[in-house]
Parts: C-alpha cells; structure tokens; sequence
C-alpha cells in the first residue's frame, strides 16, 4: 500500500481524527499537556509500560518511548484494538465515568471491554493483550505526517 500524507493542521489540542491507511483506520490525537502529564501515573495499572517487553514490536524504535511519539504531543496509532480487532473509542476525559477511577482516559474498545491510555498502552485484566499499534510514520513538515 501507497503511505498516506495526513494533514493535522485542524486538529485542536485534545481532539482525535481519524485517517485511513491501507484500509486502516489511524487515529492522531493531539494529546494536551495535562494528558501527557498523567501517563507517568498510568505505568503501574498497565501490561507494558515501557513498551519494551511483550509488545516492543509494537511501535517503532523512535516511538519507543513514555509517550509512544516522536513529539510528544502527537499520538499516532492502528485504531484497532489487539484483541480482536474491533476499533476502539476515543475517550479523551480524565475521568470517565462509570469506568475504573484511576483510568486517566484514553481508548475503550466495546467489544470486550479493553482499556488503553492516552499513550494507547493496555491495561492489565482486560482482554487486550498488547499496546496499540504505532505503524510507521515521519513529520513531512510541521502540519503533516505522513503514515506508511
Ligand atoms: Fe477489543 Fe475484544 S476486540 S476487547
């Protein structure tokens, strides 16, 4: 499959959009600086958080970090959940109720009840049993990203 050159130059701090790749859909979240601030608060609850061990095949080296991106405000990830492959909702408030209260937002697939957190790392006890996929991408320039 050809790359894709998305434009990210509408999407508002805290918003999601999602792009099709190869029939994928890729969702980039500008992700807001109280977001990032509450990943460091999620590693505990979660099955990889370094993104290291079990799921290191799951994003690129230069996303193999806290934040899963190469700025860390932009999040770019396979919207399909690694269970099995339903695409998830974005759920971008701190608390989102009735959820688990230690749950700082993130993904929540509705097939089977799969958590993620803002950086599309899973939790521990559900379904999922891996990170969401970072597939490869490049800043093209400031406002596009090309995927692919
Ligand atoms: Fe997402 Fe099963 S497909 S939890």
């Amino acid at each position: 499959g050809a790359p894709y050159t998305a434009d990210i130059s509408k999407i508002e701090a805290g918003q999601m959009v999602t792009f099709a790749w190869r029939s994928l859909p890729v969702f980039v979240v500008n992700r807001t600086k109280v977001q990032l601030d509450a990943l460091p608060s999620q590693d505990a609850r979660l099955v990889d958080p370094k993104s290291d061990s079990g799921s290191a095949e799951q994003q690129p080296k230069y996303a193999q970090n806290e934040a899963r991106s190469i700025k860390p405000e932009w999040l770019v990830l396979v919207g399909l959940c690694t269970h099995l492959g339903c695409v998830p909702d974005f759920v971008p408030v701190m608390k989102p109720e009735p959820f688990d209260p230690q749950w700082k937002g993130g993904f929540y697939c509705p097939c089977h009840k799969s958590r993620y957190d803002m950086a599309g790392r899973v939790y521990q006890g559900v379904p999922a049993p891996k990170n969401l996929l970072v597939p490869p991408h490049h800043f093209v320039d400031d406002t596009h990203i090309q995927i692919g």
